[in-house]
């Protein structure tokens, strides 16, 4: 069998195996705490569930424009007015997929193969194998002083003359950080300065804690939109635990937009009518979901803050935002695979391992799950890593024996 050289370079994606592994081992009564997650566990708000409902009960179920309904994109105007102060037209809008396909397609329209695309680290699985679908080359800038903030300086170092965009996500997954606002402004002049794309990957930008408001970066460009290579991603799936919809949008000058619709247009078409219609009702709708998701989240990020205070030698940087937070168990073990399949295989706790988004010794933890989920998580990953462990653990009725160190 001949595979191109593209299909064969690009990895399973570690976080949706991760997610099946659970799965089956679920299916078979093991006791799995799946705190590898990336969706909310709510329910879609009730405006999307019946505004797709009434497009399944018309029978009216039909193409779209490959950039999405009117509707759908008249409610993203109306969101990046309320949320980035920026007043967009139609034109300036594409509804795709999912964030995920949003960026793909962006990242179609404006690479070459051999192209660089830079991105900090910790980064979102996907950016590497996306970048290199397009034949094009991912580099990561790693943040000199080994925190989850980078510089100015840290992508400076990277950015070679091949470099054609920088991708950003902030509140970051996975490390739940929020990039300084000093940043943000640095970036989008960096960016403009040189005359690169930059895709600020804003899919988490409501999910923050603690009072922060989220980030504004149009507040820091000095070109106008038609003149600017700026490209913002967002979508529905976390905000309103609307995953399984696959809606997501990107907003960017109008020639690059209809550059993208071409693409879409003979790739996938415009999104399902069924699913642009739930978006556009729950852009338009009640928003409570939201923030109750965001206190939700902020509880659940407090608990599992606490339940790690009590573990010698694991270091956590507090998540500001998402429902992430990135561990550094480097004190007990170096190789991030190694413990995540350890953990499953032992204490049945999934996790993501930090190696698949470009940190070694760390694992992924998510906070969508309930408290219990959480403290209960946690307690075997404890007791499955601290040597000073107790002998026997107790899942349910199953006695475990520590037989390892
Ligand atoms: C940083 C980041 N960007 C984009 C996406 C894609 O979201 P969507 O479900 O809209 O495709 C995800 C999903 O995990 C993500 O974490």
């Amino acid at each position: 069998m001949t595979i191109s050289l593209i299909g064969k370079s690009i990895a399973a994606s570690a976080t949706l195996k991760i997610n099946e592994t659970a799965a089956i081992l679920k299916a078979k009564g093991e006791p799995i705490i799946h705190l590898g997650g990336g969706e909310p566990k709510t329910k879609a708000p009730i405006d999307a569930i019946l505004a797709a409902a009434a497009v399944l009960n018309s029978g009216e179920v039909w193409y779209t424009p490959a950039d999405g309904l009117l509707e759908l994109k008249q409610a993203i105007i109306r969101y990046t007015e309320e949320f980035y102060a920026t007043k967009v037209s139609p034109q300036n809008i594409i509804a795709s997929s999912g964030a995920k396909q949003a960026i793909m397609v962006a990242l179609q329209a404006i690479l070459d193969p051999n192209d660089e695309v830079v991105f900090p680290a910790p980064y979102w699985v996907s950016y590497p194998e996306m970048v290199k679908m397009c034949g094009a080359i991912p580099v990561v800038a790693y943040p000199e002083d080994g925190s989850f903030q980078p510089t100015i300086e840290d992508i400076e170092r990277v950015v070679t003359s091949y470099t054609k965009a920088v991708i950003i996500n902030s509140p970051n997954n996975p490390s739940g950080a929020i990039y300084s606002e000093k940043f943000i402004s640095d970036i989008v002049q960096f960016c403009e300065d040189r005359n690169i794309y930059l895709i600020m990957d804003d899919i988490y930008h409501r999910l923050i804690f603690d009072d922060k408001r989220p980030i504004n970066c149009y507040k820091y460009a000095k070109n106008d939109i038609e003149n600017s290579k700026l490209i913002l991603i967002n979508g529905i799936s976390k905000l309103y635990a609307m995953t399984g919809f696959r809606i997501g949008w990107a907003v960017a000058n109008k020639k690059l937009i209809s550059i993208m619709t071409n693409i879409q247009g003979h790739q996938t078409s415009g999104p399902s009518i069924v699913v642009q219609k739930a978006a556009t009702a729950a852009l338009n709708g009640v928003q409570s979901s939201v923030e109750s998701l965001r206190l939700t989240l902020q509880n659940n990020r407090d608990v599992l803050v606490d339940q790690f205070k009590t573990f010698d030698g694991i270091k956590l940087e507090k998540p500001q935002g998402t429902f992430y937070s990135f561990v550094d168990f480097r004190a007990y073990y170096k190789d991030s695979t190694k413990l995540a399949n350890f953990l499953l295989d032992k204490v049945r706790v999934a996790t993501v391992p930090g190696v698949e988004f470009g940190m070694e010794g760390f694992l992924r933890i998510s906070t969508c799950g309930t408290i219990k989920e959480i403290t209960e998580g946690i307690a075997r990953i404890k007791w499955a890593v601290d040597p000073n462990s107790p002998n026997e653990l107790f899942i349910g009725n199953r006695k475990l024996l520590r037989d390892w160190l």
